[in-house]
C-alpha cells in the first residue's frame, strides 16, 4: 500500500510535538493503519526554528495554503489556531481539494463547524478533531462511536485545561491569577490569545462540538451563556473553601423539556466530589445516556504530547482509510439546534 502522504500547518506547541510523535511511533502506526505515514510537507512562519525533529524529507511551504494543493498531501493537519485567515482557507482548500483535514482548532470547528463538515461530505474525506475538545481525551470518538447506541441526555464537566490549571494553583499555592496564567502560557497550556480560556471561550467552543456529537443537532454556539474566571479572586476561593466547595470553570449541555440548553461558568462544588479532585491541566467529562448509564473520562486536557496523542488517533484512522460524518450523522441529519431557555441553577 501507498503510504498516507501527511502535511501538517503549524509546528507549534501541538504541530512540533505531532511531528516528534510521528517519527517515535512510524513503526507502531503503520502496523495499526496498514500503511505508513509520510510526513511529506510542513508550513510555519519562522523556518529557521528548531522543532525537535529531521523535517529534512517535508517541503517547506511558506504559505499554509499552498500545503493544502500540494499534491504530495493526501492529508492536512491544520495545527495554525483561529477561526479565520490561514487556518479556515487550508481546511475549505484543503477538503475542497479532496484532502483529508485533521485538526484540533475548536474556535474553526465552532464557527464554521458545519459548512467545513459539508464540504468534507461532498468530497468524499474525512474531517477528524479529535484533539478539539479536552486535548488528550478521547471525549470526541467516545460519544461519536462509543454511545453510538444511547440517547445521551447530558454531557458536562471541566473543558479547559488552563482555567483548571489557574484555579488550582491560586487555591492550593496562593498565587496571583497572572502568576498562574503566566505558567500556563509558558507550559503550551493557553490559546495565542489567553482571552479565549480565562473569559470561558475555550470552553463553549468545546461544549458547542461535543452537544452536536452528543444529541445529533447542529452546532449553535450563540446559544451558549458564557462566564469565566477572571473575575475570581483568591478571597472567592478562600470563602468557597470554608463552605466546603471548591470553584470549577464548567460547561453543561443538558436535554431539557424545553430543548437543549448550553451553558459555561464557575460553579461551586463540593470538595468531596469527584469533580473536585480533578486539579491542574487535567479535564473530566461526564455523559449522562440512557443505555450505559454515567459515564466520566479524566485526562490531560491540554499540552502538545498530550494534545498531539489524540492528533495522531486520527491521522491513524484516516491512514486505515476511516471516513465518517464529522458530527456523528450526516450533516443535513442533523437537527436544527434546539435552545431552550436558560434556567437559575443553585449551586451549578
Ligand atoms: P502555537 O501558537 O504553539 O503554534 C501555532 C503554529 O502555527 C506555529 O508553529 C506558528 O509558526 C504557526 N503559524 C501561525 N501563523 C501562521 C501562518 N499564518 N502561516 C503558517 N503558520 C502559522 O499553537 P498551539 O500548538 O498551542 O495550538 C494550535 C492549535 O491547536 C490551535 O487551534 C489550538 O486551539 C489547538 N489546541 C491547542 C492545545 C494546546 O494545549 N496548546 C490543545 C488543544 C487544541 P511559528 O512556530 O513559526 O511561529
Ligand atoms: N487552551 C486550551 C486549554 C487548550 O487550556 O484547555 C486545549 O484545548
Amino acid at each position: 500500500k501507498q503510504p498516507l502522504r501527511v502535511g501538517i500547518a503549524g509546528l507549534g506547541t501541538v504541530g512540533g510535538s505531532v511531528a516528534r510523535l510521528l517519527a517515535r511511533h512510524a513503526e507502531g502506526l503503520a502496523l495499526r493503519a496498514g500503511r505508513r505515514v509520510a510526513l511529506t510537507a510542513v508550513c510555519a512562519r519562522d523556518r529557521t526554528r528548531d522543532r525537535g525533529v529531521d523535517l529534512g524529507q517535508a517541503t517547506w511551504h511558506e504559505d499554509a495554503v499552498a500545503l493544502a494543493r500540494d499534491p504530495q498531501v493526501d492529508c492536512v493537519v491544520e495545527l495554525i489556531g483561529g477561526d479565520e485567515g490561514p487556518a479556515r482557507t487550508l481546511v475549505e482548500t484543503a477538503l475542497a481539494a479532496g484532502k483529508h483535514v485533521v485538526t484540533a482548532n475548536k474556535a474553526l470547528l465552532a464557527k464554521h463547524g458545519m459548512g467545513l463538515a459539508r464540504i468534507a461530505e461532498e468530497n468524499g474525506v474525512a474531517l477528524a478533531f479529535e484533539a478539539s475538545a479536552a486535548g488528550g481525551v478521547p471525549v470526541v470518538k467516545t460519544l461519536r462511536e462509543g454511545l453510538a447506541g444511547n440517547a445521551v441526555s447530558q454531557v458536562s464537566g471541566i473543558l479547559n485545561g488552563t482555567c483548571n490549571y489557574i484555579l488550582s494553583r491560586m487555591e492550593a499555592e496562593g498565587l496571583s491569577f497572572a502568576e498562574c496564567l503566566a505558567d500556563a502560557q509558558r507550559l503550551g497550556y493557553a490559546e495565542a490569545d489567553p482571552t479565549f480560556d480565562v473569559e470561558g471561550f475555550d470552553t463553549a467552543h468545546k461544549l458547542a462540538i461535543l452537544t452536536s456529537l452528543a444529541f445529533g443537532v447542529a452546532l449553535d454556539p450563540e446559544a451558549i451563556y458564557v462566564e469565566g474566571i477572571s473575575k475570581i479572586a483568591p478571597l472567592d476561593l478562600k470563602m468557597a473553601s470554608e463552605l466546603g466547595y471548591r470553584i470549577k470553570l464548567l460547561g453543561v449541555a443538558e436535554r431539557t423539556q424545553t430543548g437543549i440548553e448550553q451553558r459555561v461558568h464557575p460553579t461551586m462544588v463540593p470538595r468531596i466530589s469527584s469533580l473536585a479532585q480533578v486539579m491542574g491541566v487535567t479535564n473530566a467529562v461526564t455523559i449522562d445516556a440512557d443505555a450505559v448509564g454515567e459515564l466520566t473520562l479524566i485526562g490531560p486536557g491540554a499540552g502538545g504530547d498530550a494534545t498531539a496523542s489524540a492528533v495522531i488517533a486520527d491521522i491513524c484512522d484516516v491512514a486505515a482509510g476511516v471516513v465518517r460524518p464529522a458530527f456523528g450523522l450526516p450533516a443535513a441529519r442533523l437537527a436544527p439546534p434546539e435552545r431552550a431557555p436558560m434556567q437559575r441553577h443553585e449551586g451549578g
